[in-house]
């Protein structure tokens, strides 16, 4: 592993995750060389925060290809020639053809919005709330061709309150993601984490269950 990651960021909208990473890298020394910022929107405000911070961006529209996979391997490729050591999906609202990936394995991750495996796909929180859950949080996991479906590498959890609606549990769960995501990837910027044959490493060890973020570190 490089000393200094070089991470690409797909996403489709806001882009707070990526803001996150951000900050942790300007503020905090997150060891990582941010070598583009891509989006199938062009309207994406994802693009703009990315400018302003002089990181390269590019869009590739899904409406200028017959199929999707067609789509997702010209966009895999375009960001491949970044050469990014790892491809962080932060808010990327589009299902991947899983031959696109393939090259991938290992190399990329994804910040889903439950406690996965539970709620993969949409309106986790809705989900979550219609179940009658007494708690929801977020996951990091590596991207394989199963949608929100790859080896969880951690979690971060929050409690669901008596009156708690889908806009107030996103917005609780959503600072949590932003201290979630830049940890995950600090720990891949050490050359901690990886995935292998057997699943997570931590360290040269499996990872049996996901990493818990809790006051403010990732612990086993
Ligand atoms: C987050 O909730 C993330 O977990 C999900 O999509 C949302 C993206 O938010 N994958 P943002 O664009 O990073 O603000």
């Amino acid at each position: 592993m490089p000393a200094t990651l070089r991470i690409a960021v797909l996403a489709s909208g806001r882009g707070s995750n990526f803001a996150a990473l951000l900050t942790a890298h300007e503020r905090k020394g997150l060891p990582v060389d941010f070598v583009l910022v891509a989006s199938d929107k062009a309207e994406a405000p994802v693009l703009q925060l990315a400018q302003s911070a002089g990181i390269p961006t590019m869009v590739l529209d899904p409406r200028e290809y017959a199929e999707r996979r067609a789509y997702d391997f010209a966009l895999f490729d375009r960001i491949g020639a970044s050469k990014p050591d790892l491809l962080v999906l932060a808010g990327f609202m589009r299902i991947i053809d899983g031959e696109a990936l393939k090259p991938w394995a290992g190399r990329m991750i994804n910040i889903h919005p439950s406690l996965l495996p539970k709620y993969r796909g949409l309106h986790t929180h809705r989900r979550a709330l219609k179940a009658g859950d007494v708690e929801h949080g977020a996951s990091v996991h590596y991207v394989t061709a199963e949608l929100d479906g790859g080896p969880v590498i951690a979690q971060a959890t929050l409690s669901i309150e008596a009156g708690d609606d889908e806009t107030t549990l996103a917005a609780r769960l959503l600072p949590l993601e932003h201290q979630l995501l830049p940890a995950v990837v600090a720990l891949i910027a050490a050359g901690r984490l990886t995935l292998g044959a057997q699943g997570v490493m931590l360290d040269d060890e499996p990872l049996r269950k996901p990493l818990r973020w809790r006051d403010g570190e990732l612990v086993r």
